[in-house]
């Protein structure tokens, strides 16, 4: 984790008021995790606790923010929830399923319903756009060409790179290399998008943008996003819900849509005046009120 990047403060010029949740109520949640946990073995042959135990639900078609310091155990927690690190001991339920319980090709199967994107794009250097978003249908055995041709296509459209579809990866800014990590992540169809930092490598006009795009990618095709995030402007930007960690457990949840709550953390109380300073600034101003003073320490694009 670095030190908290105040300029990204800028990002504030796309905010926009609270999303309402897309789930009803009543319906079970996408994700639950069920007091998991995970200990990783050091080389001097100690145990480290990494996820203590902790559950955790994610409803359809919500916007998840995982936040806390680093070696908190985000990533560890997130990678979770597709199985890239199995639980020691818990449930991961996706749609209804325990993924701990299949075997490794309904496993396969079921990790189609989990897409995943990373800091550093993690792209094929040495393969087409287009190849790298057919990636995930290719390793399926049962897609027609023309159908992989079509939905490469769409997905390429979805993130604003149709022109793109043959240009190697090392020809793409790292926002566009981003886009297209994320088309070959919703290629197969997926019901959740898992985003690992996905734009701590960006520039903060690239991260407005990507973020835009993931926004969009929510409320068009309703897949569910769960990131996880140092950048607090990010969760106050993009999530409905966040989750702080400490010390891979789970000290504080609450819905980021600026209604006022009692936050136990200090991640929680920042987060909570970023989304109140928001909501401030896009209230309409009385006439002949001049525009707000900038405050210290804060850029504005
Ligand atoms: N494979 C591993 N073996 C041993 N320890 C690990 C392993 N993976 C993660 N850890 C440890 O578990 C803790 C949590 O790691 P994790 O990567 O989940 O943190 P994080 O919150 O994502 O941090 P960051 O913000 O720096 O990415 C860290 O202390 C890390 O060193
Ligand atoms: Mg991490």
């Amino acid at each position: 984790m670095q030190a908290f990047p105040y300029w990204r403060f800028a990002l504030r010029a796309f905010a926009h008021p609270a999303m309402p949740p897309t789930h009803s109520p009543d319906a079970p949640p996408l994700i639950r995790l069920e007091g998991v946990r995970k200990t990783f073995r050091l080389p001097n042959g100690e145990a480290f606790d990494a996820v203590r135990p902790l559950t955790l639900q994610i409803h359809e078609g919500d916007v998840f923010g995982l936040v806390g310091k680093s070696g908190a155990g985000k990533s560890t927690l997130l990678r979770l929830v597709n199985l890239l690190e199995r639980p020691d001991a818990g449930r991961v339920l996706v749609a209804g399923r325990d993924l701990t319980q299949l075997s490794r090709a309904e496993l396969r199967a079921a990790r189609q319903q989990i897409g995943m994107i990373f800091q550093q794009f993690n792209l094929i250097q040495n393969a087409t756009v287009f190849d790298n978003v057919a990636f995930p249908l290719r390793i399926h055995a049962g897609h027609p060409r023309a159908e992989i041709d079509a939905r490469v296509r769409e997905c390429l459209a979805l993130v604003g790179l149709a022109e793109k579809t043959d240009s190697y990866p090392a020809q793409l800014s790292g926002g566009q290399k981003q886009r297209v990590a994320i088309a070959r992540a919703l290629a197969p169809r997926p019901r959740v998008l898992l985003c690992d930092e996905p734009t701590s490598a960006l520039d903060s006009e690239t991260t407005r943008a990507l973020l835009q795009t993931l926004r969009e990618i929510n409320q068009k095709i309703g897949v569910t996003i769960v990131i996880v995030t140092y950048e607090l402007p990010v969760v106050e930007m993009l999530c409905r819900q966040v989750a702080i960690l400490e010390k891979g457990q789970l000290v504080e949840q609450f819905a980021v849509d600026g209604q006022a709550g009692e936050r136990s953390t200090v991640l929680g109380r920042e987060i909570d005046e970023l989304v109140r300073r928001r909501a401030r600034e896009a209230a309409p101003r009385p006439p002949g009120q001049s525009a707000r003073a900038v405050p210290q320490g804060v850029a504005y694009a």
